[in-house]
């Protein structure tokens, strides 16, 4: 760390500026809001809060979008897209899903026991796609309202008898602020009151003109239930995949979002990642949102013990000290030293944070109860 000005320290330490210039001021040091402080100085302060300077800017890392990392050129390869599958209540979301998954994994993964996370990969002409399950999922909600990003692609299912409806709508806005291209799966073809070019038309209205048309958005007639158009629903995703030039550096320590976790009786914290950039291996020392350990086991998607897993990789880890949320950021770290100071750290303000919140509540419910 170079030098930072008193409000940028006090940033970084999640505190207010006044509080820390009252804090120099008892040191001998009268400081203005903007003054910049030297590394002497800031160490001085941060040790007083418990924080080696290290940590704190460590800390504010974390804090970092994750796509805001800068990986050299040369560093990065293909990584698989990661789709999520949005739409309208009973257009075929979970039928989509499954019949994808049916028809994908169970007959090219023989053996493999189909455990359900809430995350999952396929191969499809020899390329790997990543599928987020359930768009209605906690974790979205959590990411979209930190404005992290997980998804490359949305599929939008319509149904071809119902037409575009208020969710329909409502996807295609989230897609929209998100950036990602969105291919649209026209469902239910197979129903005697289909009109998938009504759904056309109706989504004209929403810039989502087909190519047929002049536009340029991918539109798939699919029956989820009778596995037609499924094929070719997966070579467009690779095809707006390529266009997208997915990337990432996999030789590097992991980064990602988690896409549920919950605590499991006999195994304790259970948490599925999302590896976003780099290579998540066994052992590793992780951050996991306000939460920290060291990567025991990882199962993948079929329930099958891994040592690593890499970019756009869902992931089953266990050997957290706690239960993280569904949107919470991970890091991995090369010593559990890091790993331990960052994750207390993260620990501590949480704590603090919510005891503030917590006693408000009390104070709500004294007040409701009078
Ligand atoms: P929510 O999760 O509640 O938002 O619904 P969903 O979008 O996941 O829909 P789901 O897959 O549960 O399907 C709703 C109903 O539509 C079920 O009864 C499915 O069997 C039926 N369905 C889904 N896809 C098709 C299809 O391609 N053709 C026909 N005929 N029915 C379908
Ligand atoms: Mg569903």
């Amino acid at each position: 760390a170079g030098s930072l000005t008193v409000s940028e320290l006090a940033a970084k330490l999640h505190r207010e500026a006044s509080e820390l210039i009252k804090k120099l001021m008892g040191l001998g040091v009268m400081a203005t809001i903007n003054q910049e402080l030297d590394r002497d100085a800031i160490e001085l302060l941060a040790t007083d809060y418990g924080v080696a300077v290290e940590d704190a800017v460590f800390i504010d890392e974390l804090d970092i979008d994750i796509y805001d990392e800068t990986d050299k050129e040369e560093d990065l390869q293909e990584r698989p897209p990661v789709v999520t599958i949005m739409g309208h209540v009973d257009h075929g979301k979970t039928t989509l899903l499954d019949s994808i998954r049916n028809t994908k994994v169970t007959a090219n993964e023989a053996g493999g026991i189909t455990q359900h996370i809430g995350a999952y990969q396929i191969s499809q002409a020899g390329k790997k796609i990543t599928f987020l399950d359930t768009p209605g999922h906690a974790a979205f909600t959590t990411m979209r309202a930190r404005g992290a990003q997980v998804t490359d692609i949305t599929i939008l299912v319509v149904a071809a008898d119902d037409g575009v409806m208020p969710q329909t709508k409502e996807a295609i806005s989230h897609a929209k602020d998100a950036g990602v291209p969105i291919i649209v799966a026209v469902n239910k073809i197979d129903k005697e009151a289909a009109n998938p070019d009504r759904v056309m038309q109706e989504l004209t209205e929403y810039e989502l003109v087909p190519e047929a048309w002049g536009g340029d958005t991918i539109f798939v007639n699919v029956s989820a239930l009778q596995g037609d158009g499924i094929d070719e629903l997966m070579e467009m995703i690779l095809l707006v995949s390529e266009v997208e030039e997915l990337k990432a550096n996999p030789n590097k320590l992991a980064t990602g979002t988690v896409v549920e976790a919950q605590l499991d009786k006999g195994r304790g914290p259970v948490a599925t990642l999302l590896v976003q950039n780099g290579t998540l291996s066994v052992g590793d020392a992780v951050v996991v949102g306000n939460t920290f350990g060291r990567v025991r086991a990882l199962v993948n998607d079929l329930g099958r013990r891994e040592q690593t897993a890499g970019p756009s990789t869902p992931v089953e880890i266990t050997g957290l000290n706690d239960v993280p949320q569904a949107g919470d950021r991970f890091q991995a770290f090369k010593d559990e030293k890091k790993a331990r100071q960052v994750g207390e750290g993260l620990m501590a303000r949480y704590r603090e944070q919510n005891l503030s919140e917590s006693s408000k509540v009390s104070l709500d419910d004294l007040f409701n109860q009078i």
